[in-house]
């Protein structure tokens, strides 16, 4: 995969879907493309909502289609637009990343925005269909594959509406973790907050490689903390309590509705236009923990994950010498 040479001035196939339709309540993202993972419930369906009345074409991805045509059309008939679009993938199933780049590049020659939202506890250690510890595989190494493999397009867009914008719902449960190089499946001495913190250590250190090798006047990368949210994410998977997680939920936690603000901003804000290997919390940059800032463990988690998923090192490292390196 490179990042030289696909420039060439794009039409979203997306906008004929939407073509002749009225523009929701504020136009700033008309037209723009969005795909955004799990962004038929919590916060991504918060967040999808929050940039369909901005004017923008999405595309919410998620495993039930219940819920996921159900999320579309409720968008939809919010907006009074054609503009949401469900497509099915399980993504901690690699396969299933491949066929939903596959079907994205069906449904549009071009994206504005990628937002990596999708993310789970497990409470369990499970293993997923590639044999892939569960936690690092849906909340890591599926962004990290899913954003190889939808470069191009977002590439195409930088070309119409500069630059496009990568985006990863991170957490503050970065701080205090480490990559356990040595057992990153957690194989020995699984623990649910162990591998989410670690997964969501390895979101910062993703987001921070990539705003080093890609081009920010073409594509940005950063990472958002959306707060305490009162979603489902903690008692899905049997990870907490249903009865402590209500209790924290009343006392502590946001609304989704107030944890994709960051998410929301990121994507559409002009004032995050040029932003690049920002960690943001409340709609403001601010700094990680320094683990996430760690050349070494970029690096070595970089390589880590190209072998995980198949992804050429070298075809990565094509997009640093192809672009002359971004800023972090
Ligand atoms: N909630 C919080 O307090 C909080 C705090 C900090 C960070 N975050 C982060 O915010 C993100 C969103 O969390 P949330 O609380 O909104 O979660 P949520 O309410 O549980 O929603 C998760 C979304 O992801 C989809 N999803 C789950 N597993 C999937 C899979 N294997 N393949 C494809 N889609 C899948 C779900 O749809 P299906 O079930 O239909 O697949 C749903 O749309 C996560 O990355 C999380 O780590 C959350």
């Amino acid at each position: 995969m490179t990042m030289a040479g696909a420039t060439a001035a794009p039409t979203a196939q997306m906008s004929s879907h939407t073509a002749g339709l009225s523009v929701g309540e504020g136009a700033g993202l008309a037209g723009r493309v969005v795909l955004i993972t799990g962004g038929t419930a919590g916060i991504g369906y918060e967040t999808a909502r929050g940039l369909a009345r901005r004017g923008a074409e999405l595309l919410l991805v998620g495993r039930s289609v219940g819920r996921g045509t159900a999320a579309a059309a409720a968008l939809d008939a919010e907006t009074g637009r054609t503009a949401a679009r469900f497509l099915a993938a399980d993504l901690s199933v690699q396969a299933e990343v491949h066929r939903l780049a596959a079907a994205v590049r069906d449904a549009t020659d071009r994206l504005d925005v990628l937002i990596n939202n999708a993310g789970a506890l497990f409470g369990q250690r499970q293993l997923s269909a590639d044999g892939i510890e569960m936690t690092w595989a849906l909340n890591h190494l599926a962004p990290f594959l899913l954003t190889h493999l939808v470069l191009d397009l977002l590439d195409r867009a930088a070309a119409v509406a500069a630059p496009a914008r990568v985006i990863t719902v991170a957490s503050a449960a970065h701080k205090g973790a480490r990559i356990r190089w040595a057992d990153p499946q957690l194989r020995r001495g699984y623990h649910v907050w162990l591998a989410y913190k670690q997964s969501k250590l390895a979101n910062l250190l993703f987001t921070f490689a990539c705003a080093q090798r890609l081009d920010p006047a073409r594509i940005t990368a950063n990472a958002v903390h959306p707060g305490l949210c009162a979603s489902d994410i903690a008692t899905a998977n049997a990870a907490v309590p249903m009865f402590l997680w209500r209790l924290a939920a009343r006392w502590f936690a946001r609304s989704c509705a107030d944890g994709a603000r960051s998410p929301i901003a990121v994507a559409s804000d002009p004032g995050f236009a040029a932003v690049t290997g920002a960690y943001v919390v409340d709609e403001r940059p601010v700094a990680p923990d320094p683990a996430a800032r760690d050349q070494q463990a970029m690096a070595r988690l970089w390589a880590l994950s190209a072998a995980q998923t198949g992804i050429d090192p070298a075809a990565a490292a094509a997009i640093g010498s192809a672009t002359g390196g971004g800023r972090g």
